[in-house]
């Protein structure tokens, strides 16, 4: 049978639809032994029911499943959009250049031994040629592709995969293939799971725009070792998670971890708190564990979308409801609490000695019935939005009834309110909760895995209402930056000197502490006159650049004779520190009033491209690592966010009867630097530190700003 209408949207994206849909996929390597991975490959695609032609492609000719055998891809008379190859590395380029013969549109190459074992030349070659030639590449070093829509197996894992609305891409092979026989094991249908291997060509970027667009397809999963085009993705995921729940599981998170992941794929895992932080700011799920991943995909394919955020807990025992209480905090996930509603909706299906507020405790002596009739109370009340149903086994209670209640419930009401259910209990117990969910029915037996998946739905939630629209545009005078950087680009300088970093926060309208050049020491006393003290003092040389190191810097001078001290103080610890260093005078500068000590910076990350950094100063940001990365540029609200992830944000917000700080002065200077890191590419790192934030309606103050960049101009 043949796959004909892909659609409109096939004419302008012809490429990767082709892969999920082909009308006809041919298998180069297909083997005659049943131990192979060319004949499993085959016997999968068999065995799913593909609707689309099947050429096994063999130089010994014969069958395979009863499947004409081709001697090679030439012989094949109708058209063939996918090609499997899966022969010894050395013979696939001869391969590729026959599938580019016969216009092929897909190559998903299984073989290994490219780019993950140092042979990247052999991989950009055949890559190369595949695009010359019109193809595209999936791969290499992967376990294939399935295809809900054109019930396409095309991978060599165990096969039995459910059809469904979960769409996994994988970069471990052998992670993917272990979740195949997982997501039969737990019934959890799938749309799609692509290998990507060593992403050598279409990576996950171009799989999510296709996964967006699939109609089957709710919750996409993503497990993630390295990050290769981070700035393309964070725009692709940005864009996705507006319409479907984007789960990722990536590995690195430890140090070593993260050294076995580099040493796995070939591409190395990007810090993983940038990452982190940019996952949030996409509206990714990031899960800890695959397990998590598997519980929350599993929810979210099946769960409505809520139509708010307040959830009630229903219990028959007070401390597991007191722990379900601790976890929806740790999750997010807000309780309803209108206590004269409470009492109206539950105070007749419940014992005297029962408690109607929020967990809502029906007792040890709750009979199913008592469930059923809270339950159907609370789901049929509009201002409750989502409902968590917890069961401690008692000796009173038939567990098996409640089993079938809870699959009546969950039945009737799946499709209006998100509900999931927590029992805890023995071996009895245990057995309902594994039947139940394999039909389905979201129960666990961990009340925090129950609460941990309404905090995910309501992330992913709180992103899908976001007004859409990218960073607002915020002007910098690319021109005057660039001329500033090629003054100092003239002296070979990768860096700025105090004035030209005074000069670009003007460029920028950054608020700087006042501050003048001084050439001697008359100047310097002068220029102090003028600011007025306490002025602070700093050297400027092109030669020095750790000024504190050199002795170059003096801070609180609080009058003439201390300036004039200082001058003195600061020529000779920079002579004794750099003999023949150029001194071209000193910065005086107004000493800054104290406030709280903020770090903000951006650059150029391998991973992801331009990224900006927010933290508090001080032992904050060397000590306790408490920093927040957005990539960049980014809007205020985007802004907002990263200054609310540090852990230290109630600081800024006000403590102990302190006023709250200057947020929006915060924002300005992040939007700003977002804007610049990534219209002027050459410039790597930007930090401004301290930045200086007063309280609200104080504004914020950068204390010192230091720019590097490349000295010959690259980006143009
Ligand atoms: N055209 C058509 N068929 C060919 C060609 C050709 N040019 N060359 C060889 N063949 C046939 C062979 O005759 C053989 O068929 P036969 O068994 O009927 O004789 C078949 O293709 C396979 O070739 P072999 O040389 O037997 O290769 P083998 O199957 O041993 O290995 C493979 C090939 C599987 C691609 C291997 O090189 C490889 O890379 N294995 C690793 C795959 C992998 O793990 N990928 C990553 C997955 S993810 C993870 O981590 C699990």
């Amino acid at each position: 049978m043949q796959i004909k209408t892909l659609g409109d949207e096939m004419k302008t994206r012809p490429d990767v639809d082709y892969l999920f849909k082909p009308r006809a996929v041919a298998v180069i390597g297909a083997s005659h032994n049943s131990a192979k991975i060319g004949y499993r490959i085959v016997e999968n695609m068999v065995q799913r029911g593909y609707k689309g032609e099947i050429y096994p492609i063999n130089p010994h000719g014969g069958e395979i499943l009863g499947l004409k055998v081709y001697p090679n891809l030439a012989e094949v008379e109708g058209d063939v959009d996918v090609v499997v190859i899966t022969i010894p590395a050395r013979y696939v380029f001869d391969a590729v250049k026959e599938c580019a013969a016969k216009r092929v549109k897909h190559l998903l190459i299984i073989t290994s031994g490219f780019s993950e074992v140092g042979n990247a030349e052999e991989e950009r070659k055949i890559v190369a040629y595949a695009r010359e030639h019109g193809m595209r590449v999936l791969g290499p070093n992967i376990f294939g592709l399935y295809s809900a829509a054109a019930s396409l197996d095309a991978t060599f894992g165990p096969g039995g995969i459910l059809p469904g609305r979960v769409a996994i891409i994988t970069q471990s092979g052998a992670l993917g293939i272990a979740m195949i026989g997982k997501t039969a094991a737990e019934s959890l249908g799938l749309s799609a799971l692509v290998s990507i291997g060593n992403k050598s060509d279409i990576d996950e970027s171009e799989l999510l725009e296709y996964l967006a667009r699939d109609e089957a397809t709710k919750v996409i999963l993503m497990y993630i070792e390295g990050v290769k085009h981070g700035d393309r993705l964070v725009d692709t995921l940005k864009q996705v998670t507006r319409k479907k729940h984007v789960v990722v599981i990536k590995s690195g998170r430890s140090q070593r971890g993260a050294m076995a992941a580099a040493s796995h794929t070939g591409s190395l895992a990007g810090a993983d708190n940038i990452f982190d932080s940019i996952m949030r700011q996409c509206g990714v799920l990031r899960a800890e564990s695959v397990q998590e991943a598997f519980n929350w995909a599993r929810f979210l394919a099946d769960a409505p979308i809520p139509s708010g955020k307040e959830s009630v807990i229903i219990t028959n025992g007070g401390g597991i409801g007191v722990l379900a209480t601790d976890a929806c905090e740790k999750y997010g996930v807000d309780l309803y609490d209108d206590q004269q509603v409470l009492k109206d909706t539950f105070s007749d299906v419940m014992p005297d000695f029962g408690s109607s507020k929020n967990p809502v405790d029906l007792t040890g002596q709750a009979t199913a019935q008592d469930y059923e009739r809270s339950l159907e109370a609370m789901l049929s009340n509009p201002d409750m939005h989502a409902a968590l149903a917890l069961y401690c086994e008692t000796a009173l209670f038939d567990t098996e009834e409640f089993a079938a209640l809870l699959k009546r419930e969950y039945a009737r009401y799946k499709e209006k309110k998100p509900v999931v259910f927590s029992l805890f209990g023995g071996e009895k117990v245990e057995e309902i909760v594994r039947e139940l969910r394999k039909e389905g029915v979201p129960v666990f037996s961990d009340v925090y895995d129950a609460v941990s998946c309404l905090g995910a739905m309501y992330r992913s939630w709180i992103k899908m209402r976001q007004p859409s629209g990218g960073a607002e545009e915020v002007e910098i005078d690319v021109a005057a930056v660039e001329e500033i950087l090629d003054r100092a680009r003239d002296e070979k300088r990768g860096f700025l000197l105090a004035n030209e970093a005074q000069e670009m926060a003007k460029v920028l309208g950054l608020s700087m502490p006042e501050s003048i050049m001084a050439r001697n020491l008359d100047e310097a006393v002068r220029a102090a006159e003028k600011i007025g003290y306490p002025v602070v003092m700093k050297v400027v040389s092109k030669d020095i650049i750790h000024k504190s190191d050199a002795g170059g810097v003096a801070l609180d001078l609080l009058n003439r004779d201390e300036v004039v001290d200082a001058y003195q103080a600061i020529m000779r610890s920079c002579r004794a520190y750099k003999k023949d260093a150029l001194i071209q005078g000193v910065e005086v500068v107004e000493m800054a009033k104290a406030g709280v000590e903020t770090i903000i910076g951006a650059r150029q990350d391998g991973s992801f491209g331009p990224i900006v950094m927010f933290g508090l100063g001080g032992i904050y940001v060397e000590v306790m690592k408490d920093v927040a990365f957005r990539a960049a540029p980014l809007s205020r609200r985007e802004a907002n966010d990263m200054i609310a992830d540090i852990r230290s944000y109630p600081l800024l917000l006000g403590v102990r009867g302190e006023k709250r700080k200057e947020i929006d002065g915060i924002i300005d200077v992040a939007t700003k630097l977002g804007a610049l890191i990534d219209k002027c590419r050459d410039i790597t790192d930007i930090e401004i530190n301290p930045l200086v934030v007063y309280e609200h309606g104080h504004g914020v103050k950068a204390v010192d700003v230091r720019i590097l960049f490349k000295t010959t101009r690259e980006v143009r």
